[in-house]
């Protein structure tokens, strides 16, 4: 028998310590195939993160490669970008410009024209650009795609992503508070919904929203959340209520357990519906309600449990650890990217179009990629 050269670990570097850049460092850190390469953010205090996991804290970029160029080290094979929305792009084109693969958080960036520029740049220069709407690998999300030709032909969806977030979330980074700089819930939340939602039943095509009555005075330039009805390419429809700011267990998190900090409602039924010709199906709890023998209003609807033991099943933190092992595929070449950047670009096209409905109160058509002129500009790259 030949024995297996082990495969060389894959060195990852974490930008920005916040919120959710020392989860991603944690899982690079207990990873087997990965070595933290170290962490980079512009605050002192994040030093912190860095020395609880036996790592470097760098305060840029350009201090993490004259590092490695003092130490005659390769640059890290890759990157998880999780620093403010608006700095996406700009970071991202540095570290590509020194041939380092990008695994981006969600939303790729702040402005669509941005984007296009770093796939461009990523392309001529032959970086890998993997965008991080990690719920995709939630085991909730992989047995709703099984389970959804269940419903037979989906027709309509209702969808709530709704919860109140407490006063420090905001104090603590002001960014949030500005839609100028990627803040509010419609780019930081339901960006992801409007991905899943994409990712289950193809492009959305049409938007229709009503912004919520603002209760956070205090912070005039963000948004709350928002009212919509949307209509997919292949003629379904729907509605979705998104909100950061009322109580309410109806959301992805509540319902998954995903996130450490807010509890898990094992119980929490229907923060998704999906009606279809045959039955309507209910996420998180995965309840089909069908009529398996005579349809129609004369019969009683039954409701059946399509899995049992949710906790036990599908609470879990695995997306992170999922995503990760697929961006390092990726940077072998063993895959390509799962959430691409037209994905990205696509789910921001659709928040686009909520925000144009918003100011115009008019239905707006989600715009297409192909029409988004590249800002390379935004990359504040040298010529
Ligand atoms: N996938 C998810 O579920 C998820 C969850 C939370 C946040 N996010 C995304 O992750 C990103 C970060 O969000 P957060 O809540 O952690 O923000 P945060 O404000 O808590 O942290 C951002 C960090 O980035 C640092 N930073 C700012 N500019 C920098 C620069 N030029 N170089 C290096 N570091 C810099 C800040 O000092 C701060 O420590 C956002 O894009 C957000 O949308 C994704």
């Amino acid at each position: 028998m030949i024995a297996q050269t082990p495969l060389e670990k894959i060195h990852i570097v974490v930008i920005g310590a916040g919120l959710i850049g020392p989860r991603h460092a944690e899982h690079v850190h207990s990873n087997e195939q990965t070595e933290l390469f170290g962490i980079i953010d512009p605050m002192p205090e994040r030093k912190a993160v860095a020395e609880k996991l036996g790592t470097e804290h760098f305060t840029s970029i350009t201090s993490m490669i004259q590092y490695a160029d003092d130490n005659k080290i390769p640059y890290p094979d890759g990157a998880i970008v999780c620093t403010p929305n608006h700095t996406h792009v700009r970071i991202a084109a540095e570290l590509a410009s020194h041939g380092i693969h990008l695994l981006v958080e969600k939303p790729l960036s702040s402005q669509v024209e941005e984007s296009q520029a770093l796939k461009v740049y990523c392309e001529q220069h032959n970086i890998k650009l993997l965008v991080g709407h990690h719920r995709r690998f939630n085991p909730f999300i992989v047995e709703t795609k099984k389970q959804l030709p269940k419903v037979g032909t989906p027709i309509a969806i209702q969808g709530t992503w709704a919860l109140k977030k407490p006063s420090n979330y905001f104090e603590a980074s002001p960014w949030r508070t500005d839609s100028k700089t990627g803040g509010g819930v419609l780019l930081i939340n339901l960006v992801h919904d409007i991905d899943l939602l994409q990712y289950l039943f193809g492009p959305i095509v049409k938007v229709y929203a009503e912004l919520l009555t603002k209760q956070r005075l205090e912070y005039p330039n963000v948004d709350e959340g928002a009212c919509l009805t949307l209509k997919f390419e292949n003629g379904i429809t729907g509605t979705f209520i998104c909100s950061d700011n009322v109580i309410s267990p109806f959301n992805f998190e509540s319902g998954t357990g995903e996130n450490p900090i807010i509890p898990f409602h094992h119980d929490l039924e229907g923060f998704y519906r999906v009606f279809g010709s045959n039955g309507t199906l209910s996420i998180p709890d995965f309840s089909l309600y069908h009529q398996p023998e005579i349809k129609g209003w004369n019969t009683r609807v039954t409701k059946e449990s399509l899995i049992d033991n949710r906790k036990d099943k599908l609470y879990s933190q695995l997306p992170f650890d999922l995503q990760l092992n697929h961006f390092i595929d990726v940077i072998r070449d063993k895959s390509d990217p799962f959430c691409t950047a037209e994905e990205g670009m696509s789910a921001l096209l659709c928040i686009d179009a909520v925000i144009k409905s918003i100011e115009t109160d008019m239905p707006q058509y989600v715009s297409n990629i192909k029409d988004v002129k590249p800002n390379f500009e935004a990359l504040g790259l040298k010529k």
